[in-house]
């Protein structure tokens, strides 16, 4: 039997990885508050779409990949479906506010992260840190010549001397 698949969320990365998940033979669903939205989606794509309950109710393994901000909620919403199941977290903490100097701002604090938040909530569940830094077009069998690969190490390391001027410089 097909192992089953609960991805809450209906964004770019639910899309990216349902389709994916849906390439490599699993039984998925997607999941969102409005469903009627993910028509043509889950025509296109052949995965059906639910509500977050539903759709958590279906995976035996889900995939969280909403909003950072709307993570917590969401997962309330689920609410039991996902007690006991590994639930895998895509999301990140970007806070609302605008970038600062084009640097992301978080709502979490720096001791502390956001999965941390979602496991102490759920605490029979089991959270594991997956795809949240990635883009999403490379979620699924990212081809990537060597040469991408040193050039966004490049890149990694130039936005990280920008993001803390006058601080840590990485080794190259
Ligand atoms: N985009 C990327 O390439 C990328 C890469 C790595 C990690 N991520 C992370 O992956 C997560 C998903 O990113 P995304 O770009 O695909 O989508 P997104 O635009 O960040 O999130 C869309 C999802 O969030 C839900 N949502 C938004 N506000 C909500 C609210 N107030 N209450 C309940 N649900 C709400 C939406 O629900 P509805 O379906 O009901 O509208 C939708 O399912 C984010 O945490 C992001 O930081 C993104």
């Amino acid at each position: 039997m097909k192992e089953k698949i609960g991805i809450l969320g209906s964004g770019e990365v639910a899309q990216s990885l349902a389709r994916g998940f849906k390439t490599k033979g699993y039984d998925v669903r997607i999941g969102t508050r409005n469903p009627d939205k993910l028509a043509s989606f889950s025509r296109e794509a052949g995965v059906p779409a639910g509500t977050f309950p539903a759709v958590a109710g279906h995976g035996e393994l889900v995939v969280l990949a909403v909003k950072g901000t709307a993570a917590a909620s969401v997962l309330e919403m689920a609410g039991p479906a996902v007690s006991g199941k590994v639930v895998i977290d895509t999301t990140n903490p970007i806070a609302d506010a605008p970038p600062d100097q084009g640097i992301l701002r978080y709502f979490t604090e720096p001791n502390r992260s956001l999965m941390e938040t979602l496991q102490e909530k759920h605490p029979t569940a089991r959270f594991v840190k997956a795809w949240n830094s990635v883009g999403n077009a490379l979620m699924v069998d990212p081809k990537l010549s060597s040469h991408d690969v040193l050039l966004r190490q490049r890149r990694r390391r130039e936005g990280d001397r920008r993001a803390h001027p006058g601080g840590v410089r990485l080794a190259s």
